[in-house]
């Protein structure tokens, strides 16, 4: 089914999730070879479940490289999201204050979209390919070693991208000493669910209940997707299906009584941890990471997934400029050039996490810093203008 994979290519690809996959598709277009290997299986690529919300940008480039059709006919324009805190209700028109809108599409959809045209297309892609360990990113001729069907190969390329998460092995390429780390937990978890019932809401509600952060949003026009606030090492099966609900409908209440959240059977459960982390250069030698391999946000405000998209432009402008005439202004800059955006996003991230979380046991003076922040974009359009931008995502000249 999947093309043969070459000994040797242009970019050697570590990670078939949306960052290596966007990257992959882009490269193509630019007239650059890649090939894409993916340590888990298909399967497992395909069904898991992250966030939900693409800014513009990743809009744009999955038209730009031909995975959006099924977007467009199924994905969600929306023009503005819901701020609830205090038993009442701030409406962030993003499109009135910014000229722009988001759409919902979730990340598991665009990774399978990117994955069938690259298939489609014959282009070489490898799922249950073990990376064991990237080479020689020092010299001119860097290479992967994998592991496949009990065999070990070696894919030798003119460049390697680390697009393999943050626990991936790109990273270790890079020598410690030269890394620089920085990285913040959050005393709190996200659990999610996905429901077979009608949003609540025709926009996402972003809440700051008495008892903790709940967002609801969504998936289709029948299935809710919603998360509420748990504590760390929370166990999934330790919440009934009620419990849930009457959480839910607890921090999204408002106190004229004008809210009712709808249930239904929950089909998945799950707890995410939540961090920020950022690893500094994106750059060694051969060796370019992308997406999650350099920087983890928390998922308040669905940054992730636009992030990786985002450094993947870049970088495919840059290696597409490198190989077709050996300028190196480019590749020079992208680290620098990404890093830019990603402290944008690590800040607003943190921002809305921490302006919508409640701390059990946190300093009283930040709890009513994060107050102060929700009654200024309550009051104020510049500070609704400001969070809009953000969440809609900047252009790169904007950062
Ligand atoms: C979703 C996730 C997010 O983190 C967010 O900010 C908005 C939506 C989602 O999964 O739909």
């Amino acid at each position: 089914m999947s093309t043969p994979v070459p000994a040797r290519t242009q970019v050697a690809i570590v990670g078939g999730g949306p960052a290596g996959l966007m990257l992959s598709h882009l490269l193509r277009l630019r007239g650059v070879d890649a090939v894409v290997l993916e340590s888990r299986p298909r399967e497992r690529v395909e069904t898991r479940q992250r966030a939900g919300i693409l800014e513009h940008g990743t809009v744009d480039a999955l038209r730009e490289v031909g995975a959006d059709a099924r977007m467009d006919e199924i994905g969600m324009p929306h023009d503005g999201f819901e701020l609830r805190f205090a038993g009442r209700s701030v409406r962030v028109d993003m499109q009135e204050l910014t000229g722009r809108h988001v759409m919902i599409w979730a990340q598991t959809e665009v990774t399978k979209d990117l994955i069938a045209l690259r298939l489609e297309q014959g282009e070489p892609l490898l799922f249950d390919a073990e990376v064991l360990e990237v080479c020689d990113v020092e010299t001119d001729s860097p290479s992967v070693r994998y592991r496949h069907d009990g065999a070990e190969h070696v894919l030798h390329a003119d460049v390697v991208v680390g697009a393999d998460g943050s626990y991936g092995p790109s990273r270790r390429a890079i020598p410690e000493h030269l890394v620089r780390r920085f990285e913040r937990i959050y005393p709190y978890s996200w659990l999610g669910i996905l429901a077979d019932v009608a949003p609540s809401s025709h926009e996402l509600i972003y809440a700051r209940g008495r008892t903790g952060f709940a967002l609801a949003s969504m998936r289709s026009p029948s299935v809710t997707r919603a998360y509420i606030q748990v504590p760390n090492g929370t166990d999934p099966a330790s919440w009934g299906d009620e419990a849930i609900w009457d959480e839910l409908s607890a921090r999204f209440a408002l106190d004229d009584g004008s809210f009712t959240l709808a249930r239904g059977p929950i089909s998945d459960k799950s707890v995410t941890p939540m961090r920020s982390m950022v690893t500094e250069p994106m750059r060694h030698g051969r060796l370019f990471l992308a997406g999650d391999a350099a920087h983890i946000v928390p998922p308040t405000g669905a940054k992730g997934l636009n992030l990786a998209v985002a450094d993947v432009r870049v970088l495919a402008e840059a290696l597409g400029e490198w190989f077709a005439t050996k300028d190196e202004r480019l590749v020079d800059a992208y680290s620098e050039t990404a890093l830019r955006r990603v402290w944008r996003a690590s800040h607003f991230s943190w921002t809305m996490t921490t302006m919508l979380h409640v701390d059990p046991d946190g300093d009283p003076f930040d709890e009513q810093l994060a107050l102060s922040h929700l009654h200024h974009i309550e009051t104020s359009e510049s500070a609704r203008r400001a969070l809009a931008e953000n969440y809609r995502g900047l252009a790169l000249g904007d950062v």
